[in-house]
C-alpha cells in the first residue's frame, strides 16, 4: 500500500497483553500476542500517519517508523500512558486486551503454598477506552477490538454503546483463524450504521480495511 492517505494523522494505538503480578514469581496475563495491533501499527506507519503505540509484552519486533513507543505491562500502566498522549492524538485505536482486573494486592515475597486452596481478590481497573469516551474532543475518532466468545454482535454493540466509540472490531476468538496469536483474523466492522462482514483476511489486510473506515467517520466528525 503506497498510498500516502493517513499523512499528519496523529494516531494512538494499544496492542498485546496485559501481565499483573501476584507476587514476583506468579503473573495474572491473557492470550493477546500484539499481532493485530502491530498490524495496525504497521499499516498506519505505511500510510504516512504519526504512530504512537503503547505496547504490552510481546515476542514481536516493533513495526518500523513509529513517532513514539510506551513499553507498559500492567492495566493500570497502559490507562497512564494511554492518557498522557491522548489530548493529542486525532485517533485512537484500542487493540490491546486490556486486564480487566488486577489482584487486589501484590505480595513483596513469594506467597507461600498451603494444604487449602488459594483464594485471590481481583479489583477492577479502569477502562481505558471509556474514559477517552468521556474526554473525548469532538473531532477525535475512537476505535475498538471486541474479543467475544458468543453474542460477538450484540456484545460489540453494546461496548460501542457503552465506551462512546465510532466503530468496534469484532472477532470470535473460537473461530479458527481469527482472534489470537493467528496471522490471520475474522472481523465484522460494528458501527452505528449497521454492521459490515469481512472475510478471513490477513491481519495487515484487515488493518487496512480498519484505517479505510476510519477516514470516513473522520470526514463524518470533521462535518460535524
Ligand atoms: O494480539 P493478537 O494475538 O493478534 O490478538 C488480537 C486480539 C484478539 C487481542 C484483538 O483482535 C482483540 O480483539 N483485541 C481486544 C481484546 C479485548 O480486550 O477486548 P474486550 O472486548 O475485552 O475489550 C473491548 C475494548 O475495550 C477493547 O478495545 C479494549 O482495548 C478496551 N478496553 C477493555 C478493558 C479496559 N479496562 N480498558 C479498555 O480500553
Amino acid at each position: 500500500n503506497a498510498k500516502k492517505d493517513l499523512a499528519g494523522l496523529r494516531i494512538l494505538l494499544t496492542a498485546g497483553t496485559n501481565v499483573e503480578a501476584l507476587d514476583p514469581v506468579r503473573l495474572v496475563t491473557n492470550r493477546a500476542t500484539g499481532k493485530m495491533g502491530y498490524a495496525v501499527a504497521q499499516a498506519a506507519v505505511d500510510r504516512g500517519a504519526q504512530v504512537t503505540l503503547v505496547t504490552g509484552p510481546t515476542h514481536l519486533s516493533l513495526p518500523e517508523g513509529l513517532a513514539a513507543v510506551e513499553r507498559i505491562e500492567t492495566g493500570l500502566e497502559m490507562y497512564e500512558a494511554v492518557m498522557k498522549h491522548f489530548d493529542d492524538a486525532d485517533v485512537f485505536i484500542g487493540a490491546a486486551a486490556v486486564s480487566d482486573y488486577r489482584p487486589k494486592s501484590y505480595h513483596e515475597n513469594k506467597l507461600k503454598k498451603a494444604d487449602g486452596p488459594l483464594l485471590v481478590e481481583f479489583v477492577r481497573n479502569p477502562d481505558i477506552l471509556a474514559t477517552c469516551g468521556e474526554k473525548r474532543q469532538p473531532h477525535q475518532v475512537l476505535i475498538g477490538f471486541a474479543a467475544e466468545t458468543e453474542h460477538v454482535l450484540a456484545n460489540a454493540r453494546g461496548k460501542l454503546e457503552r465506551k462512546k466509540s465510532d466503530l468496534f472490531v469484532a472477532n470470535d476468538v473460537k473461530q479458527a483463524g481469527a482472534g489470537f496469536g493467528v496471522d490471520t483474523n475474522i472481523v465484522t466492522l460494528v458501527g452505528h450504521d449497521g454492521d459490515e462482514p469481512l472475510p478471513l483476511l490477513s491481519k495487515r489486510e484487515v488493518a487496512d480495511r480498519i484505517l479505510d473506515k476510519m477516514i470516513t467517520l473522520r470526514e463524518g466528525r470533521l462535518l460535524k
